[in-house]
């Protein structure tokens, strides 16, 4: 098997790692920033409601009723949004359930427009760093060679804003690999690992570095 092989390997078994992790997305970093930026009462209930319905959805077991309650999540959000289209909490609600739905392009849109100068004033520094993770995730897992840039852009300015997401190192050591980069890999692993000794995808890539 070449290197080139085993690094698509290594890539296609994070990434699905990855969804796993994005389905259990941070739920305290759901629940700060479900207080920050409300604009009016009712958009704070339905924000809440959607991202009610979407833990329930990400819970339940029988698939129909999952698929049932991320709608209803997404018709929630979208009335969050209607009362105040300028509120990135809730694009990145409504990302995270495109994201469950398995619409990861449209997802990918709203993680766009969350972090957009319009919207990113209503995020703080970590919870931008959250939804600077999540994007880049979503571009690797979309395009991995046409978004290998865009996505370390993100994660150099997450690891800024947020230096103790371990996440944010692992991936950024696989997307200096895509490049070829290996000492800058090197490092961010090491970091990862620093920061969560128990991160296998960091250890696998040391590994691969080191043959
Ligand atoms: C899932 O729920 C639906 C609707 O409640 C039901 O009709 C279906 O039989 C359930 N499927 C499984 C596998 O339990």
């Amino acid at each position: 098997m070449g290197t080139d092989m085993v690094l698509q390997l290594a890539i296609l078994v994070l990434t699905l790692g990855i969804f796993f992790v994005l389905h259990k997305y941070p739920r305290q970093a759901l629940n700060k920033i479900r207080t920050r930026g409300r604009s009016t009462a009712q958009a704070n209930r339905h924000f809440i409601n959607g991202a009610q319905l979407l833990a329930r959805a990400r819970s339940v077991r029988n698939r129909t009723t999952a698929a049932n309650l991320a709608k209803d999540a997404a018709v929630e959000a979208d009335k969050a949004l209607a009362f105040d289209p300028r509120d990135a909490a809730a694009h990145i609600l409504k990302a995270l359930i495109l994201d469950l739905m398995g619409h990861k392009s449209s997802a990918l849109r709203s993680l766009d427009t969350a972090l957009s100068s319009a919207a990113a004033k209503s995020l703080s520094g970590s919870d931008r760093g959250d939804a600077l993770v999540k994007r880049a995730e979503l571009q690797i897992a979309l395009n991995r060679k046409r978004r290998v840039e865009s996505a370390v852009v993100d994660l150099e300015e997450a690891v800024g804003l947020s230096p103790a997401n371990s996440k944010a190192y692992c991936l950024l050591g696989v997307c200096y690999e895509m490049k070829g980069m290996k000492e800058e890999a090197r490092k961010a692993f090491e970091e990862a690992i620093r920061l969560e000794p128990r991160s296998d995808p960091a250890r696998q890539g040391l590994n691969r570095l080191a043959t």
